[in-house]
């Protein structure tokens, strides 16, 4: 049998961070919690607090908070990735956006980094709608949003998670680069009939202009570096045909068919996210 390897989670509570730690765990690797709020602390705004992280690591999962694109993403990779090979990192595995330009600058810092690797290009996750920026409109039951016609392989993070564990734990899967998304592309008037439906509730959808739902971003106060990445998320990845494009990826890697969309909304009502007890006084 394997000796455990001693794994750092970057993001370790975050949506796929979290279950990634999950099933290292249950598969007996020693994982320590890359976040702020863990000791030893990580944060990316602190490289004073990388290598205390980094100490005794054999592999790494890392997860950019809050996206490759941003400025100083790359010099924090870049600084990152030295900084593990110092702390003699074997392996990591880094969470990527499929489509993304200024992402692919970033893989480009890994690929090439002397570490062992594997890409991870994700789609948009479903879990946006219940554990990100999409939650609050399905609560108000008032979705507006743009880009109507884009078609999105929406991935679960569930399947996200697994395929990070699978190449953390096999190094077969070292060099390569895997794109995951869900086994259909949906747009966004269909994903919330979908989660309308699964909830019982009624959900309008209301498709708006980018440069309208910027405005509005802005007139509830959102901070302008915020209103600026949903704008390129929505604009670069939606915006360009070929990241409507499905891939078989997680299946290659599983062994198993991706999750749908449609059973993500199921469960996801089920837990009761969608439909909070009414307070009363
Ligand atoms: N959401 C999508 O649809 C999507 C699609 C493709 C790719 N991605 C990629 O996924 C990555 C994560 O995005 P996400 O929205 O899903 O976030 P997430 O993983 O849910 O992010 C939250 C995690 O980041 C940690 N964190 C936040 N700020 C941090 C900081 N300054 N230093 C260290 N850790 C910090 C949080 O822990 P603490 O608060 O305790 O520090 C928490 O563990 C991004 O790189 C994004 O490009 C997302």
């Amino acid at each position: 049998m394997n000796h455990p390897s001693n794994i750092l989670v970057i993001g370790g509570t975050g949506k796929t961070g979290r279950k990634v730690v999950k099933g290292l765990k249950k598969q007996n690797q020693n994982v320590r919690v890359g976040a702020r709020s863990h000791t030893p602390a990580f944060d990316w705004h602190d490289p004073a607090t990388w290598p205390g992280a980094l100490a005794g690591m054999d592999k790494v999962y890392i997860v950019y908070y809050p996206d490759l694109a941003v400025p100083g993403a790359y010099e924090a990779i870049k600084g990152l990735t030295e900084e593990a090979k110092k702390a003699g990192v074997k392996k990591v595995v880094l969470l990527s956006g499929k489509g993304e330009k200024e992402a692919e600058r970033c893989e480009q810092v890994v690929a090439g980094s002397g570490l062992d690797y594997t890409l991870v290009r994700a789609s948009w996750f479903n879990q946006n709608f219940s554990e990100s920026f999409l939650m609050d409109p399905i609560l108000a039951g008032y979705v507006a949003l743009p880009m109507p016609d884009a078609k999105i392989p929406f991935v679960d993070t569930g399947d996200i998670a697994d395929v990070v564990v699978k190449v953390l734990m096999d190094d077969a899967h070292n060099g390569k680069t895997y794109t995951v998304t869900g086994p259909r592309a949906i747009t966004f008037e269909e994903a919330v009939t979908e989660i309308a439906a699964s909830t019982g509730k009624e959900i309008k959808y209301k498709p708006v202009s980018l440069d309208d739902y910027s405005a509005m971003m802005k007139s509830a106060g959102l901070p302008a570096d915020y209103i600026w990445l949903i704008d390129y998320l929505f604009r670069e990845v939606l915006g360009k045909p070929e990241n409507q494009e499905i891939s078989d990826d997680v299946e290659k890697v599983l062994g198993r068919k991706a999750r749908d969309f449609s059973e993500y909304a199921r469960e996801t009502a089920g837990t009761g996210v969608w439909t909070p007890p009414v307070s009363v006084l």
